[in-house]
């Protein structure tokens, strides 16, 4: 007993001691101050959801919360100054796949974002008029689709789980491959499954693999990455299949440059096929995997992400009853009940417009954003090492009491200036910031507008009687979204 009692006091001796020369060592070498870290765990124990709360945070995470008490400035002001005093603080690696845009740095990364960027731009990415269209094609469906499951799903009562995902991945693929699914197309279902399932793997508040990669390969089953690969070969398999099914196309390998493209892949192809010419067999961009990342990317990136947006927004207005009346009115005297809802509209509705931007703000649907230091560098008084994984947490920039006052109250108005025009707040970053900002900022925005406006002109939403209404809680993924709810959908006409 007594032998015992002292192996578990040296144990524990050893650990704190261990912890202490750690502490000792982090203050020569200027390091950013952190939790209590543990030999082998290191700061697993802190990696908890936790992360997301800001008042924990504070005292768990002290890094930035120090670096702004001495005389507080928001982290947008800090790290502005700093990069004129330390150069171009966005220049930092983010991952190791030189193929997607995402997970891609340098050369490649630049080539392949401007590449992507540039050529969606003429199938309806960010350009007005054609965005326009394939976003209000798409809503003509899904208004007469949300219309069937208000009756088929009892007595105007429908559950909200996901309801956006579908038309909004029917964008982006009109966009990327020229093509629609219907509404109750088997393979639709299954692909909003996989690209759900995807993001549910990916915890970034809990998931033991942030803290110990390695473990992939000793427990691959255990630790779900197994899992996690076999819905991403199904993913891939998807977009193979597109591009397959292009180049099998009469005579597609010989398409000349000079025809009209019908669709980003056709874009893709076009150059896969011009770069072989110039590079043979060689080409390490613009191949088949390639297309198959940047689909990935845009397909993971921006699917959940708007939908997401648009499940909290009928979640927040169906709490906040004023809120709806006011939108209502607003769409009411603007848009009428006449007509689909139009981008040109959008400037004309300050307060729907500050009502999305409000619910921006308090869902977080990317909670947090990574970068990795790709050399040594000081920031402000610490020194930061090569590889250090730096994260910026925008949940809790845009829940904090000293720049919002009260972060946790819905309130539209705080995006409106005295004269009600709309307020751009410098703190306020949803689609990111710097050189890595949200491609998809434009789209998503027109995309949650139209949607939002058209379903608050034809219904009112108030909590469903029978059900319970779930806490303003997310559920944890890669993006955040809100428990599933029912909700009482009154038509307005
Ligand atoms: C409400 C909707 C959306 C939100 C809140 C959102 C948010 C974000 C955020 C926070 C980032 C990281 C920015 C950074 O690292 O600083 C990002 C990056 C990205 N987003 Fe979005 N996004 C949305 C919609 C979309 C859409 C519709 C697409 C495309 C179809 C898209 C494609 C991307 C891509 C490709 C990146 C990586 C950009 C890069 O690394 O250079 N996003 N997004």
């Amino acid at each position: 007993m007594a032998v015992t009692s002292a192996l578990i006091l040296i144990f524990v001796g050893a650990i704190f001691l261990w912890s202490l020369l750690d502490r000792w060592k982090s203050h020569v070498l200027k390091r950013p101050p952190s939790p209590l870290k543990l030999p082998i765990f290191g700061h697993l124990l802190h990696l908890t959801p936790s992360l997301l709360d800001p008042n924990k945070l504070k005292i768990k995470w002290k890094f930035m919360v120090d670096f702004m008490n001495n005389n507080y400035k928001p982290p947008y002001i800090i790290t502005h100054e700093l990069s004129k005093q330390y150069g171009p603080l966005t220049n930092v690696k983010f991952g190791v796949n030189n193929s997607s845009i995402i997970f891609n740095n340098g050369k490649p990364y630049r080539e392949i974002k401007h590449f992507t960027v540039k050529n969606l731009k003429d199938f309806g990415f960010g350009k007005k008029q054609n965005m326009e269209t394939a976003v209000e094609d798409e809503l003509v469906d899904f208004l007469h689709y949300f219309q069937q499951t208000t009756l088929n799903d009892g007595p105007r009562t429908i559950k909200m789980e996901h309801m956006f995902t579908l038309p909004v991945l029917n964008i982006l693929w009109i966009m990327v491959a020229g093509l629609r699914f219907s509404y109750d197309d088997e393979k639709l279902h299954r692909l909003i499954k996989v690209v759900e399932e995807i993001s549910k793997t990916h915890d970034i508040g809990g998931n033991i693999l942030m803290a110990f990669p390695g473990l992939r390969f000793l427990f691959p089953e255990l630790t779900g990455h197994a899992h996690q690969l076999r819905l991403y070969s199904k993913l891939h398999q998807f977009f193979r299949d597109i591009m397959h099914m292009r180049l099998a196309e009469n005579g597609f390998l010989q398409f000349d440059c000079a025809d009209t493209p019908r669709d980003f892949t056709d874009i893709f192809i076009q150059e896969m096929n011009k770069r072989k010419k110039v590079n043979g067999n060689e080409s390490q961009i613009f191949t088949e995997e390639q297309f198959i990342m940047v689909c990935l990317d845009l397909f993971t990136a921006g699917a959940e992400t708007t939908a997401n947006t648009l499940d909290f927004a009928m979640f927040y207005l169906m709490l906040n009853q004023h809120v709806q009346k006011k939108v209502q009115a607003e769409i009411d005297e603007v848009i009428g009940p006449n007509r689909l809802p139009r981008l040109k509209d959008r400037h004309m509705m300050p307060y729907t417009e500050a009502t999305l931007l409000e619910t921006q703000r308090m869902c977080n649907v990317i909670p947090l954003v990574h970068r990795v230091s790709i050399a040594d560098t000081t920031l402000g008084p610490y020194n930061i090492q090569k590889g250090d994984v730096m994260v910026m947490n925008t949940y809790s920039i845009h829940m904090d009491e000293r720049i919002w006052g009260d972060p946790h109250v819905f309130r539209p108005e705080r995006f409106l200036d005295k004269d009600g025009n709309v307020n751009n707040l410098p703190s306020f970053m949803p689609f990111g910031m710097g050189k890595r900002v949200c491609i998809g900022e434009t789209l998503a925005r027109h995309t949650m507008f139209t949607f939002f406006t058209a379903i608050m002109q034809r219904y009112s939403i108030t909590p469903a009687e029978k059900y319970k209404v779930p806490e303003v809680k997310p559920v944890k993924g890669y993006t955040l979204n809100p428990e599933p709810f029912y909700t009482y959908v009154q038509p307005r006409f």
